[in-house]
Protein backbone atom coordinates (compact mmCIF):
# COMPACT_ATOMS: atom_id res chain seq x y z
CA UNK A 1 0.00 0.00 0.00
CA UNK A 2 1.23 3.34 -0.69
CA UNK A 3 1.80 5.44 2.25
CA UNK A 4 0.20 8.50 2.58
CA UNK A 5 2.35 11.88 2.22
CA UNK A 6 1.87 14.71 5.17
CA UNK A 7 3.45 17.78 4.27
CA UNK A 8 5.02 19.35 7.73
CA UNK A 9 5.43 23.00 8.21
CA UNK A 10 6.96 23.50 11.61
CA UNK A 11 7.61 27.13 11.27
CA UNK A 12 9.15 28.97 14.12
CA UNK A 13 10.13 28.70 17.86
CA UNK A 14 7.03 26.30 20.27
CA UNK A 15 5.36 25.48 16.78
CA UNK A 16 8.57 23.36 15.95
CA UNK A 17 7.98 21.75 19.08
CA UNK A 18 4.76 20.89 19.53
CA UNK A 19 4.85 19.57 16.12
CA UNK A 20 7.67 17.19 16.79
CA UNK A 21 5.85 15.61 19.56
CA UNK A 22 2.34 15.60 17.44
CA UNK A 23 4.00 13.46 15.30
CA UNK A 24 5.38 10.98 17.82
CA UNK A 25 1.81 10.31 18.49
CA UNK A 26 0.23 10.22 15.11
CA UNK A 27 3.33 7.47 15.51
CA UNK A 28 2.05 5.43 18.91
CA UNK A 29 -1.44 5.66 17.17
CA UNK A 30 -0.40 3.64 14.48
CA UNK A 31 -0.96 5.95 11.75
CA UNK A 32 1.62 5.42 8.95
CA UNK A 33 2.34 8.51 6.62
CA UNK A 34 5.56 10.08 4.98
CA UNK A 35 6.08 13.48 6.56
CA UNK A 36 7.69 15.56 4.25
CA UNK A 37 8.78 19.08 5.68
CA UNK A 38 7.98 22.09 4.22
CA UNK A 39 10.05 25.43 4.83
CA UNK A 40 8.19 28.18 5.99
CA UNK A 41 8.87 31.16 8.66
CA UNK A 42 10.72 33.53 10.15
CA UNK A 43 14.24 32.01 8.76
CA UNK A 44 12.83 31.81 5.41
CA UNK A 45 11.76 35.96 5.43
CA UNK A 46 15.48 36.55 6.85
CA UNK A 47 17.24 34.10 4.15
CA UNK A 48 15.48 34.33 1.20
CA UNK A 49 13.49 37.52 1.32
CA UNK A 50 10.25 34.89 1.46
CA UNK A 51 8.67 33.01 4.60
CA UNK A 52 6.53 31.41 2.53
CA UNK A 53 8.62 29.75 -0.70
CA UNK A 54 7.11 28.38 -3.50
CA UNK A 55 8.59 25.28 -2.77
CA UNK A 56 6.44 24.74 0.33
CA UNK A 57 2.99 25.93 -1.69
CA UNK A 58 4.15 23.27 -4.30
CA UNK A 59 4.32 20.81 -1.73
CA UNK A 60 0.94 21.53 -0.35
CA UNK A 61 -0.20 21.21 -4.02
CA UNK A 62 0.84 17.95 -4.43
CA UNK A 63 -0.20 16.45 -1.39
CA UNK A 64 -3.19 18.37 -0.55
CA UNK A 65 -3.26 17.77 3.90
CA UNK A 66 -0.35 19.94 5.88
CA UNK A 67 0.36 20.24 9.66
CA UNK A 68 1.41 23.32 10.53
CA UNK A 69 3.64 24.95 13.65
CA UNK A 70 3.25 28.20 14.07
CA UNK A 71 5.12 30.93 12.88
CA UNK A 72 6.40 34.75 14.06
CA UNK A 73 5.81 37.31 12.29
CA UNK A 74 7.25 40.84 13.22
CA UNK A 75 6.27 44.65 12.30
CA UNK A 76 7.08 46.02 8.64
CA UNK A 77 10.19 47.48 9.78
CA UNK A 78 11.34 45.00 12.07
CA UNK A 79 11.14 42.67 9.75
CA UNK A 80 13.42 44.81 7.30
CA UNK A 81 15.78 45.04 9.65
CA UNK A 82 16.38 41.59 10.18
CA UNK A 83 16.19 40.54 6.44
CA UNK A 84 19.22 39.83 4.71
CA UNK A 85 21.79 42.61 4.04
CA UNK A 86 22.08 41.25 0.44
CA UNK A 87 17.75 41.52 -0.51
CA UNK A 88 17.25 45.10 1.89
CA UNK A 89 17.10 46.73 -1.45
CA UNK A 90 14.75 45.03 -3.50
CA UNK A 91 11.51 46.58 -2.46
CA UNK A 92 10.88 43.08 -0.35
CA UNK A 93 7.85 44.05 2.45
CA UNK A 94 7.31 40.82 5.13
CA UNK A 95 3.33 39.64 5.00
CA UNK A 96 2.59 36.43 7.50
CA UNK A 97 2.60 33.01 5.47
CA UNK A 98 -0.38 31.69 7.19
CA UNK A 99 -2.36 34.38 5.98
CA UNK A 100 -0.58 33.84 2.46
CA UNK A 101 -1.59 29.96 2.64
CA UNK A 102 -4.70 31.14 3.58
CA UNK A 103 -5.12 33.27 0.40
CA UNK A 104 -3.45 31.03 -2.42
CA UNK A 105 -5.37 27.66 -1.48
CA UNK A 106 -8.86 29.48 -0.68
CA UNK A 107 -8.79 27.95 2.82
CA UNK A 108 -12.46 29.17 3.16
CA UNK A 109 -13.73 27.15 6.03
CA UNK A 110 -11.83 27.36 9.21
CA UNK A 111 -13.01 25.07 11.96
CA UNK A 112 -12.27 25.69 15.78
CA UNK A 113 -13.48 23.00 18.06
CA UNK A 114 -13.68 23.87 21.67
CA UNK A 115 -14.59 20.55 24.44
CA UNK A 116 -13.98 20.45 27.40
CA UNK A 117 -12.09 17.64 29.12
CA UNK A 118 -13.55 16.47 32.62
CA UNK A 119 -11.19 17.13 35.14
CA UNK A 120 -9.02 19.90 33.85
CA UNK A 121 -7.93 22.52 36.11
CA UNK A 122 -8.08 24.81 33.62
CA UNK A 123 -12.31 24.60 32.82
CA UNK A 124 -14.68 27.20 33.34
CA UNK A 125 -16.91 27.16 36.15
CA UNK A 126 -19.80 29.06 37.38
CA UNK A 127 -22.19 29.27 40.14
CA UNK A 128 -25.72 27.52 40.30
CA UNK A 129 -28.99 28.85 41.90
CA UNK A 130 -28.34 27.40 45.11
CA UNK A 131 -24.66 28.75 45.56
CA UNK A 132 -22.74 25.90 44.55
CA UNK A 133 -20.06 25.20 41.58
CA UNK A 134 -21.14 24.15 38.48
CA UNK A 135 -18.87 23.05 35.55
CA UNK A 136 -20.55 23.12 32.65
CA UNK A 137 -19.05 21.05 29.93
CA UNK A 138 -19.08 23.30 26.45
CA UNK A 139 -18.88 21.21 23.11
CA UNK A 140 -18.99 23.63 20.26
CA UNK A 141 -17.82 23.50 16.59
CA UNK A 142 -16.84 26.92 15.39
CA UNK A 143 -17.39 27.65 11.67
CA UNK A 144 -15.29 30.81 10.86
CA UNK A 145 -15.40 32.17 7.50
CA UNK A 146 -12.12 32.05 6.72
CA UNK A 147 -10.76 34.27 3.43
CA UNK A 148 -13.82 37.29 3.37
CA UNK A 149 -15.23 40.10 5.69
CA UNK A 150 -12.85 42.79 7.79
CA UNK A 151 -9.83 40.51 7.16
CA UNK A 152 -10.24 40.43 2.96
CA UNK A 153 -7.73 43.10 3.34
CA UNK A 154 -9.71 45.63 1.05
CA UNK A 155 -8.84 48.99 2.65
CA UNK A 156 -7.51 52.40 2.49
CA UNK A 157 -6.61 55.39 4.76
CA UNK A 158 -7.06 58.50 2.55
CA UNK A 159 -8.67 56.61 -0.33
CA UNK A 160 -8.20 56.81 -3.67
CA UNK A 161 -10.60 59.55 -5.55
CA UNK A 162 -13.02 57.19 -7.42
CA UNK A 163 -13.55 54.76 -4.17
CA UNK A 164 -14.17 58.38 -2.36
CA UNK A 165 -16.75 59.56 -4.79
CA UNK A 166 -18.70 56.14 -4.91
CA UNK A 167 -18.83 56.46 -1.46
CA UNK A 168 -20.46 59.64 -1.31
CA UNK A 169 -22.98 58.44 -3.14
CA UNK A 170 -24.12 56.41 -0.14
CA UNK A 171 -26.51 59.11 1.79
CA UNK A 172 -25.17 57.31 5.36
CA UNK A 173 -21.87 58.44 4.11
CA UNK A 174 -22.64 61.44 2.99
CA UNK A 175 -24.07 62.25 6.54
CA UNK A 176 -22.13 60.33 8.87
CA UNK A 177 -18.36 60.83 7.26
CA UNK A 178 -19.48 63.72 4.45
CA UNK A 179 -17.88 66.83 6.94
CA UNK A 180 -14.21 64.90 7.43
CA UNK A 181 -11.41 65.79 5.03
CA UNK A 182 -10.91 62.73 2.52
CA UNK A 183 -6.90 62.29 3.52
CA UNK A 184 -8.28 62.00 7.42
CA UNK A 185 -10.55 58.54 6.53
CA UNK A 186 -10.00 55.13 6.88
CA UNK A 187 -12.16 52.79 5.20
CA UNK A 188 -12.06 48.52 5.82
CA UNK A 189 -14.59 46.70 4.28
CA UNK A 190 -16.43 43.87 5.28
CA UNK A 191 -17.15 41.94 2.06
CA UNK A 192 -19.54 38.66 1.85
CA UNK A 193 -20.40 37.03 -0.97
CA UNK A 194 -23.07 34.53 -1.41
CA UNK A 195 -21.02 31.78 -2.44
CA UNK A 196 -18.43 31.88 -0.15
CA UNK A 197 -21.59 31.98 2.89
CA UNK A 198 -23.20 29.38 1.61
CA UNK A 199 -20.11 27.21 1.39
CA UNK A 200 -19.54 28.34 5.68
CA UNK A 201 -22.89 27.42 6.02
CA UNK A 202 -23.34 23.99 4.48
CA UNK A 203 -20.17 23.38 6.14
CA UNK A 204 -21.45 24.01 9.45
CA UNK A 205 -25.13 22.33 9.32
CA UNK A 206 -22.97 19.69 7.84
CA UNK A 207 -21.13 19.27 10.66
CA UNK A 208 -24.36 19.48 12.87
CA UNK A 209 -25.89 16.36 10.87
CA UNK A 210 -22.64 14.58 11.18
CA UNK A 211 -21.75 14.35 14.70
CA UNK A 212 -25.71 14.72 16.20
CA UNK A 213 -25.90 18.83 17.50
CA UNK A 214 -29.17 19.85 17.86
CA UNK A 215 -28.33 23.47 16.39
CA UNK A 216 -26.65 25.85 14.42
CA UNK A 217 -26.35 29.43 15.85
CA UNK A 218 -25.51 31.96 13.44
CA UNK A 219 -23.01 34.49 15.82
CA UNK A 220 -23.53 37.96 13.66
CA UNK A 221 -25.23 40.96 14.29
CA UNK A 222 -28.19 41.38 11.62
CA UNK A 223 -30.42 44.11 13.27
CA UNK A 224 -26.78 46.79 12.84
CA UNK A 225 -25.05 45.08 10.08
CA UNK A 226 -27.70 45.10 7.76
CA UNK A 227 -26.35 43.77 4.39
CA UNK A 228 -23.50 41.27 5.27
CA UNK A 229 -24.86 39.81 8.60
CA UNK A 230 -28.17 40.37 7.39
CA UNK A 231 -27.54 38.46 4.10
CA UNK A 232 -26.03 35.60 6.26
CA UNK A 233 -29.17 35.18 8.81
CA UNK A 234 -31.01 34.83 5.97
CA UNK A 235 -28.85 32.01 4.07
CA UNK A 236 -29.44 30.21 7.14
CA UNK A 237 -33.06 30.72 7.09
CA UNK A 238 -33.20 29.22 3.93
CA UNK A 239 -30.79 26.42 4.28
CA UNK A 240 -32.54 25.10 7.43
CA UNK A 241 -35.79 25.11 5.94
CA UNK A 242 -35.21 23.44 2.46
CA UNK A 243 -31.92 21.45 3.26
CA UNK A 244 -31.85 20.39 7.18
CA UNK A 245 -34.83 20.97 8.58
CA UNK A 246 -33.89 18.45 11.72
CA UNK A 247 -31.23 21.12 12.66
CA UNK A 248 -32.55 24.24 14.98
CA UNK A 249 -31.46 27.42 13.92
CA UNK A 250 -30.31 29.77 16.56
CA UNK A 251 -29.62 33.48 16.14
CA UNK A 252 -26.85 35.24 18.31
CA UNK A 253 -25.43 38.68 18.19
CA UNK A 254 -21.67 38.96 18.78
CA UNK A 255 -22.15 41.21 21.87
CA UNK A 256 -24.73 39.42 23.29
CA UNK A 257 -23.09 36.20 22.72
CA UNK A 258 -19.93 37.14 24.61
CA UNK A 259 -22.34 37.56 27.59
CA UNK A 260 -24.26 34.57 27.09
CA UNK A 261 -20.86 32.76 26.78
CA UNK A 262 -20.50 32.13 30.32
CA UNK A 263 -24.29 31.76 31.41
CA UNK A 264 -25.00 28.95 29.26
CA UNK A 265 -21.80 27.86 27.17
CA UNK A 266 -22.97 24.04 27.65
CA UNK A 267 -26.26 25.37 24.96
CA UNK A 268 -24.47 25.91 21.99
CA UNK A 269 -23.63 23.48 19.36
CA UNK A 270 -22.70 24.74 16.39
CA UNK A 271 -21.34 27.97 15.58
CA UNK A 272 -20.87 29.73 12.19
CA UNK A 273 -20.13 33.39 11.54
CA UNK A 274 -17.99 35.98 9.46
CA UNK A 275 -14.37 36.05 9.72
CA UNK A 276 -13.99 38.53 12.30
CA UNK A 277 -16.38 37.58 14.42
CA UNK A 278 -15.26 34.02 13.84
CA UNK A 279 -12.51 34.48 15.22
CA UNK A 280 -13.57 36.81 18.26
CA UNK A 281 -16.53 33.50 19.58
CA UNK A 282 -14.03 30.95 18.77
CA UNK A 283 -11.23 32.66 21.23
CA UNK A 284 -13.85 33.09 23.75
CA UNK A 285 -15.09 29.92 23.43
CA UNK A 286 -11.59 28.71 23.83
CA UNK A 287 -10.70 30.54 27.53
CA UNK A 288 -14.07 28.35 28.75
CA UNK A 289 -12.08 24.81 27.75
CA UNK A 290 -8.17 25.84 28.70
CA UNK A 291 -7.05 28.48 26.55
CA UNK A 292 -3.88 28.33 23.85
CA UNK A 293 -2.58 24.85 25.10
CA UNK A 294 -6.02 23.41 24.23
CA UNK A 295 -7.16 25.36 20.98
CA UNK A 296 -7.14 23.38 17.52
CA UNK A 297 -7.87 24.09 14.46
CA UNK A 298 -8.70 22.96 10.47
CA UNK A 299 -8.52 25.23 7.59
CA UNK A 300 -9.55 23.88 4.03
CA UNK A 301 -11.61 24.48 0.70
CA UNK A 302 -14.08 22.01 -0.01
CA UNK A 303 -13.46 21.95 -3.50
CA UNK A 304 -9.54 21.33 -3.92
CA UNK A 305 -9.42 19.15 -0.55
CA UNK A 306 -5.82 20.84 0.88
CA UNK A 307 -5.98 21.07 4.14
CA UNK A 308 -3.80 22.61 7.21
CA UNK A 309 -4.22 21.77 10.62
CA UNK A 310 -3.09 24.13 13.28
CA UNK A 311 -2.99 24.79 17.19
CA UNK A 312 -4.56 28.13 17.43
CA UNK A 313 -1.46 29.93 19.53
CA UNK A 314 1.89 31.32 18.06
CA UNK A 315 5.22 30.47 17.45
CA UNK A 316 5.89 32.32 21.69
CA UNK A 317 9.50 32.99 21.14
CA UNK A 318 10.63 33.50 24.76
CA UNK A 319 9.78 29.70 25.40
CA UNK A 320 11.18 28.43 22.19
CA UNK A 321 14.72 29.16 24.18
CA UNK A 322 14.19 26.85 26.96
CA UNK A 323 16.39 24.05 27.56
CA UNK A 324 13.46 22.08 28.62
CA UNK A 325 10.38 22.95 26.77
CA UNK A 326 7.27 23.59 28.92
CA UNK A 327 4.74 24.59 26.90
CA UNK A 328 1.47 22.38 26.49
CA UNK A 329 1.28 19.89 23.33
CA UNK A 330 -2.13 19.09 23.39
CA UNK A 331 -3.66 21.82 21.12
CA UNK A 332 -0.92 20.86 17.94
CA UNK A 333 -1.89 16.80 19.02
CA UNK A 334 -6.10 17.97 19.18
CA UNK A 335 -5.09 19.62 15.58
CA UNK A 336 -3.24 16.44 14.18
CA UNK A 337 -6.98 14.42 15.33
CA UNK A 338 -8.69 16.69 12.96
CA UNK A 339 -6.49 15.66 10.74
CA UNK A 340 -7.00 12.48 11.06
CA UNK A 341 -10.65 13.03 10.82
CA UNK A 342 -10.40 14.99 7.65
CA UNK A 343 -8.25 12.18 5.75
CA UNK A 344 -11.35 9.41 7.37
CA UNK A 345 -9.11 8.17 10.02
CA UNK A 346 -11.72 8.72 12.68
CA UNK A 347 -10.53 5.26 14.55
CA UNK A 348 -7.29 6.74 15.35
CA UNK A 349 -7.82 10.43 15.72
CA UNK A 350 -10.46 8.85 18.98
CA UNK A 351 -8.20 6.71 20.29
CA UNK A 352 -6.12 9.92 20.78
CA UNK A 353 -8.44 11.76 22.04
CA UNK A 354 -9.44 9.21 24.87
CA UNK A 355 -5.69 9.22 25.31
CA UNK A 356 -5.58 12.76 26.35
CA UNK A 357 -8.76 12.77 28.49
CA UNK A 358 -7.29 9.67 30.33
CA UNK A 359 -4.12 11.95 31.47
CA UNK A 360 -5.99 15.40 31.50
CA UNK A 361 -8.77 13.58 34.17
CA UNK A 362 -6.33 11.50 35.98
CA UNK A 363 -4.04 15.04 36.82
CA UNK A 364 -0.76 13.70 37.52
CA UNK A 365 0.95 15.02 34.32
CA UNK A 366 0.09 19.02 34.00
CA UNK A 367 1.62 21.52 31.71
CA UNK A 368 2.91 24.58 33.48
CA UNK A 369 -0.88 26.30 32.31
CA UNK A 370 -2.75 23.77 33.63
CA UNK A 371 -0.87 24.42 36.67
CA UNK A 372 -1.91 28.22 36.61
CA UNK A 373 1.69 28.97 37.15
CA UNK A 374 3.79 31.85 35.36
CA UNK A 375 5.70 30.20 32.33
CA UNK A 376 9.13 30.53 33.42
CA UNK A 377 12.39 28.01 33.24
CA UNK A 378 11.56 27.24 36.94
CA UNK A 379 8.33 25.65 36.47
CA UNK A 380 9.46 21.85 35.84
CA UNK A 381 10.96 22.60 39.52
CA UNK A 382 7.75 23.17 41.04
CA UNK A 383 5.99 19.87 39.35
CA UNK A 384 4.92 21.05 36.27
CA UNK A 385 5.20 18.61 33.59
CA UNK A 386 7.52 19.42 30.34
CA UNK A 387 6.24 19.35 26.65
CA UNK A 388 7.48 15.82 26.24
CA UNK A 389 6.43 14.37 29.32
CA UNK A 390 2.80 15.35 28.10
CA UNK A 391 3.64 13.72 25.01
CA UNK A 392 4.76 10.52 26.57
CA UNK A 393 2.16 10.50 28.60
CA UNK A 394 -0.74 10.53 25.89
CA UNK A 395 1.44 8.11 23.99
CA UNK A 396 2.03 5.65 27.15
CA UNK A 397 -2.62 5.51 27.49
CA UNK A 398 -2.17 4.66 23.95
CA UNK A 399 -0.09 2.14 24.37
P1 LIG B 1 1.53 33.17 21.35
O1 LIG B 1 0.32 32.35 21.13
O2 LIG B 1 2.75 32.73 20.66
O3 LIG B 1 1.85 33.20 22.90
C1 LIG B 1 1.09 33.95 23.86
C2 LIG B 1 1.20 33.31 25.22
O4 LIG B 1 0.32 32.21 25.31
C3 LIG B 1 2.57 32.73 25.54
O5 LIG B 1 3.41 33.68 26.07
C4 LIG B 1 2.21 31.65 26.51
O6 LIG B 1 2.03 32.21 27.78
C5 LIG B 1 0.89 31.16 26.02
N1 LIG B 1 0.96 29.97 25.16
C6 LIG B 1 0.99 29.93 23.81
N2 LIG B 1 1.03 28.66 23.38
C7 LIG B 1 1.02 27.89 24.48
C8 LIG B 1 1.04 26.48 24.69
N3 LIG B 1 1.07 25.61 23.66
N4 LIG B 1 1.04 26.03 25.95
C9 LIG B 1 1.00 26.87 26.99
N5 LIG B 1 0.98 28.19 26.87
C10 LIG B 1 0.98 28.71 25.61
O7 LIG B 1 1.16 34.67 20.96
P2 LIG B 1 2.07 35.99 20.92
O8 LIG B 1 3.06 35.99 22.03
O9 LIG B 1 1.13 37.10 20.81
O10 LIG B 1 2.87 35.92 19.56
C11 LIG B 1 4.15 35.35 19.38
C12 LIG B 1 4.44 35.24 17.90
O11 LIG B 1 3.54 34.30 17.31
C13 LIG B 1 4.23 36.55 17.17
O12 LIG B 1 5.28 36.71 16.24
C14 LIG B 1 2.91 36.38 16.47
O13 LIG B 1 2.83 37.11 15.29
C15 LIG B 1 2.91 34.88 16.18
N6 LIG B 1 1.57 34.26 16.05
C16 LIG B 1 1.47 33.27 15.12
C17 LIG B 1 0.29 32.58 14.98
C18 LIG B 1 0.25 31.45 14.01
O14 LIG B 1 1.29 30.93 13.66
N7 LIG B 1 -0.90 31.00 13.57
C19 LIG B 1 -0.91 32.89 15.79
C20 LIG B 1 -0.66 33.90 16.81
C21 LIG B 1 0.54 34.57 16.89
MG1 LIG C 1 -7.66 34.97 17.04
Amino acid sequence: MVKRKIVTMPGDGIGRVVLEEALRVLDASGFKADYIEGDIGWEFWCREGDPLPKRTIDLLEEHRVGLFGAITSKPKDAALAELDPGLRDKGLVYSSPIVGLRQHFGLDICLRPCKSYFGNPLNFIRRGPHGEIVEPMVDVAIFRQNTEGLYGGVEWTNPPQQVYDALMTHPKFKTNFGWAPKEDISVSTRIFTRKMTRRILEAAFNHAMKNGYRSVTVCEKPNVIRETSGMMYKMAVEMQKNEFPHIELWNTNIDAQMMWLTKNPEDYGVIVAGNMFGDIVSDAFAGLIGGLGFACSAQYNPDTGVAVFEPTHGSAPKYASYKVSIVNPIAMIESACMMLEYIGDNDKALRIRNAIAKVVAEGKVRTYDMMKLTGNQDVIDKGAASTREMADAIIRELK
